[in-house]
């Protein structure tokens, strides 16, 4: 159990508008602070204004990209209560985040005490407008100023938290994906499996080409073969085609989506066959939309939601999902999801804890 200090605002911000909120621009008064230092551990677990931070420009974050981060929501129900969506499940993926980056690991409950600790202080910035909420950003940097490569000996751990919208400006609308065939995202062994800053600025010479092409986000093919869809940009992506929902397994170069998870939990229990086992060629994808079987494509993600796709191109080809309308299965999830999340339906699945 960690000792959390705090020491509050003595000038809060002026809230902004709700209705205008946007993706990841405004921040609350606070943020979570934890240091760690080799032969002490984590230590001096602390709530502060929120405020910009100084380190040495020798840190090594900034050079060798020792660096993890998460990404979760709390959101505001109907009747004011606020809950967060399996927090426990960002904890353990960070501990695997920091565990391939020679990283040291913070213990589950301390870090699901230090967001709900934050989000406790910050809760009248829960924003309460349809389909927003209060995107929680923890990560962690390598704070020792040394220009040798070899694991930092000091870190610091800190959450910020961002009243947020939609991430796509298309909000529940069919986006249109770009199917990268020049540059790879991850490769086996790599870190294509955790969250860490370096895996998307990798990403972003796709992302500007899939932008200059009118695509709102990159769908990566395998990196050693070029041939079997992974994931899109900012999300795991899902292909129902001839009744069966598939997607890229997680061996080592895919995300594991805590949506991504929850999804299928809720679709096997609605009798779905999901294949997240078998990898998926992109030429199969293709050739379903050309017979007409391939009936809906979605995203998963805790930025993303659940998003339609309702356009894919590859190699020039331009296949049409769905007729570019969102699919019962994508409505279903989107429906049930953030219906649990933002406690309009009962969650029968203990997904979810008021802070
Ligand atoms: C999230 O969905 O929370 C993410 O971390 C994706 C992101 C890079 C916006």
């Amino acid at each position: 159990m960690l000792d959390i200090k705090v020491t509050r605002t003595q000038t809060p911000k002026a809230k902004p508008d709700q209705t205008k909120l946007g993706f990841g621009t405004y921040y609350t008064d606070h943020m979570f602070v934890m240091d760690y230092t080799e032969g002490q551990g984590w230590h001096s677990p602390r709530i502060e204004p929120y405020h910009p931070i100084s380190l040495d420009p020798a840190a090594m974050v900034f050079h060798y990209a020792q660096e993890s981060f998460e990404g979760m929501k709390a959101y505001r129900t109907a009747d004011g209560r606020v809950l967060l969506f399996r927090p426990e499940k960002n904890a353990a993926r960070l501990q695997s985040t920091h565990k391939r980056l020679c990283i040291p690991e913070i213990p589950v409950e301390d870090f699901v005490q230090a967001v709900r600790a934050l989000v406790h202080e910050d809760k009248d910035w829960v924003p309460s407008e349809p389909d927003t909420s209060l995107y929680l950003r923890p990560f962690t940097i390598a704070t020792e100023a040394h220009l040798g490569v070899k694991p930092s000996n000091t870190y610091q751990f800190i959450i910020i938290a961002s009243p947020s919208g939609a991430y796509y400006e298309e909000g529940m609308s069919p986006v249109k994906i770009y199917v990268e065939d020049e540059y790879v995202r991850a490769t086996p062994g790599g870190t294509g499996f955790i969250k860490c800053g370096g895996n998307y600025a990798a990403s972003l010479a796709g992302q500007v080409k899939a932008h200059e092409l009118g695509y709102s986000q990159v769908l990566w093919l395998d990196g050693v073969e070029r041939k079997y869809v992974e994931e899109v940009g900012s999300m795991n992506c899902f292909f129902k085609i001839d009744g069966v929902i598939r997607t890229a397994p997680c061996v080592g170069t895919v995300l594991p989506g805590i949506t991504r998870m929850s999804c299928i939990e809720l679709l096997r229990k609605w009798g779905y066959e999901v294949d997240c086992e078998t990898r998926l060629p992109i030429a199969d994808v293709m050739a379903a939309a050309k017979n007409g079987t391939l009936e809906e494509v979605f995203g998963t993600g805790t930025a993303a939601v659940i998003s339609p796709v309702g356009e894919l191109r590859y190699e020039g080809e331009i296949a049409t999902v769905n007729g570019f309308q969102t699919g019962p299965v994508t409505q279903r999830l989107y429906d049930t999801l953030t219906g649990i999340q933002w406690g309009k339906i009962p969650d029968e699945m203990g997904w979810t804890q008021e802070v």
